[in-house]
C-alpha cells in the first residue's frame, strides 16, 4: 500500500499542480499544437510545443485538458518530460511509460493516452506547418 499511496500522490501533486498550463499563439510558425480526444470518454488534450526551427529542440510546451484527473496530470508529465528533448526523441515517448510513472490502473490507460497521442500530432502540426511554409524538412539529429 505504501508504494501505491505514494504513486497517488504524484497523480494528485501533478493534478493539483499542473505545469506548463496554458497556450503559445496557434499561428506562430514554431509553434505545433496537438488537439486530440478519448473515444472513450469524451476527454479532449491540446498539447502545444514551441520547436527551435534549426535543431527541432522543443523550446517550450503549453497545454490544456479538459478531462479527468488522470488525463491532467499524464499531460502534465507529458510536457515536463519532452521540454528540451527533440521532436524525434518526444515522439519515441509512450503512454505506458506516463501511465507506469502515474501507476495508473487499467480502466485510466486510455487517459494517458491521451498524453502520447497528443504529443504525436502536435509534432505532426508543427512538421506540416514547415512544409506549407516551404522550408526544408529537417533530419532527425
Ligand atoms: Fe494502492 Fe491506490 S493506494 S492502488
Ligand atoms: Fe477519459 Fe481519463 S481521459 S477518463
Amino acid at each position: 500500500v505504501g508504494q501505491c499511496r505514494s504513486y497517488h500522490e504524484k497523480v494528485i501533486d501533478h493534478y493539483e499542480k499542473p505545469r506548463n498550463v496554458g497556450s503559445f499563439p496557434k499561428n506562430n510558425p514554431n509553434v505545433g499544437t496537438g488537439l486530440v480526444g478519448a473515444p472513450a470518454c469524451g476527454d479532449v488534450m491540446k498539447l502545444q510545443i514551441m520547436v527551435d526551427p534549426e535543431t527541432g529542440k522543443i523550446m517550450d510546451v503549453a497545454f490544456k485538458t479538459f478531462g479527468c484527473g488522470s488525463a491532467i496530470a499524464s499531460s502534465s508529465l507529458a510536457t515536463e518530460k519532452i521540454k528540451g528533448l527533440t521532436i524525434w526523441e518526444a515522439s519515441k515517448i509512450k503512454n505506458t511509460e506516463i501511465a507506469k510513472e502515474l501507476a495508473l490502473p487499467p480502466v485510466k490507460l486510455h487517459c494517458s493516452m491521451l498524453a502520447e497521442d497528443a504529443i504525436k500530432s502536435a509534432v505532426k502540426d508543427w512538421e506540416a506547418k514547415r512544409k506549407s511554409a516551404g522550408a526544408a524538412p529537417l533530419n532527425e539529429i
